[in-house]
């Protein structure tokens, strides 16, 4: 019996689920559900599952030609991610976890729970899993584009950098999987490891949120806040949940701000190797977002002036309200949501029309690529 056996229900017994609340029968194969799994499995459940398969480590194996170095498309805190083609011919990207005591095995847990419960079209698809002996391997959709952070940052000289309107299009997708977790999952999903490394483009740079081993079922009831130990990445972690330890989904609010200044600076949450004082995005970013005569020096020099003005002065605002020190301030994801659709759309008019500067704004406007 594998560790989360509880997981493999057939897809037929997600068909008779009612959403938890008792009628249907949902029988789960060599069952062990944990209250606490049954909890969340009957409350995510009103939503369609995406039935993830068990693959066996030969077929991933086979999948990605011996987990060769030439497959390998990336390295994180948990293992390597190599690029695989299964015997249907499908593309993916399977995910070896080194599993270092019982955390990753957790997270493992989580991820395969999480996405098998979750589907919209800003999260990554978890096709299936694999358990065989101490082996934990994870199988996703294959995002041809990789991290937005390598579109972002360190560019090769083949790259070309993202124009602006590509950028917002990102934030708008990653926005929409956000909001998806904290409004329309039930109870909400707090997802706790937003960054640019996290956020996968298709081949149209249409961003979807990947690596759900850390988020955390939100607070139910009148509760606030979910207490947790402060986990998260470095430089996109809100200061209140790091001082406190204390959830909410203002937390990942706060991150989604820093992935925000990202796409607006084109410079890394955290970026040892410039100097002083500039280490730091946030801090580094603080004067110019506290003086909106400034706003405008935020912007990433790849872009070389190619946006609206008066576009990146809102996006550089929304950015700043993302990141106020006090979680109450934060607005709530689903007005960023509307924001920044409606300065996509503004993008793609000005950019479709290329009106004159002055009909726009009194500012300089440069037209979007
Ligand atoms: N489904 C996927 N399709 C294509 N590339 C992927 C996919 N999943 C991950 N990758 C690539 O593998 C890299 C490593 O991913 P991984 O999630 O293991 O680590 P990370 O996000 O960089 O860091 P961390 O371990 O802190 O989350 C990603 O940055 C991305 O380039
Ligand atoms: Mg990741």
């Amino acid at each position: 019996m594998t560790c989360f056996s509880c997981l493999k229900y057939h897809s037929e017994d997600v068909n008779n689920c009612d959403g938890g609340h008792g009628k249907g029968r949902r029988t789960y194969k060599d069952v062990t559900v944990t209250d606490s799994m049954r909890g969340k499995g009957a409350a995510l459940s009103n939503q369609r599952a995406n039935v993830a398969r068990s693959f066996t480590f030969r077929e991933l194996a086979a999948s990605t030609q011996n987990f060769r170095a030439a497959n390998l498309i990336g390295e994180g805190g948990f293992g390597s991610v190599y690029k695989g083609r299964l015997e249907s011919g499908k593309l993916v990207a399977v995910k070896k976890l080194n599993l270092n005591g019982s955390q990753g095995n957790q997270e493992f847990i989580v991820e395969v729970l999480m996405l098998s419960l979750l589907r919209h079209s800003n999260l990554v698809t978890l096709i299936g899993y694999c358990t065989d002996g101490d082996q934990r391997l994870l199988v996703y959709e294959y995002m041809p584009l990789g991290s937005l952070e390598s579109h972002l940052f360190d560019l090769e000289p083949y790259q070309e950098p993202l124009d602006w309107q590509t950028r917002l299009k990102i934030a708008v997708g990653a926005a929409r999987g956000l909001e998806y977790l904290h409004c329309k999952a039930n109870p909400p999903v707090i997802y706790r490891d937003l960054k640019s490394s996290n956020i996968l483009l298709d081949r149209d740079f249409n961003p979807k949120l990947s690596d759900f081993g850390l988020a955390k079922l939100g607070p139910v009831g009148d509760h606030t806040h979910v207490s947790t130990r402060v986990m998260g990445t470095y430089g996109y972690c809100a200061p209140d949940y790091a001082m406190s330890g204390k959830l909410t989904i203002k937390s990942d609010i706060y991150s989604f701000g820093v992935v925000l200044l990202e796409l607006i600076t084109g410079r890394k949450a955290i970026d040892m190797s410039k100097k002083a004082g500039e280490q730091n995005l946030v801090s580094w970013a603080r004067p110019f977002l506290k003086d909106r005569k400034k706003f405008v020096q935020l912007a990433d020099p790849l872009l070389q002036d190619r946006f609206p003005a008066r576009c990146m002065h809102h996006a550089v605002a929304i950015t700043a309200m993302c990141l106020q020190e006090q979680a109450n301030f934060r607005p709530l994801i689903g007005d960023i949501v509307v924001a920044l659709e409606y300065l996509a759309s503004q993008a793609e008019f000005s950019e479709n029309s290329h009106p004159s500067p002055s009909k726009i704004d009194n500012d300089h406007i440069a037209p979007a690529r």
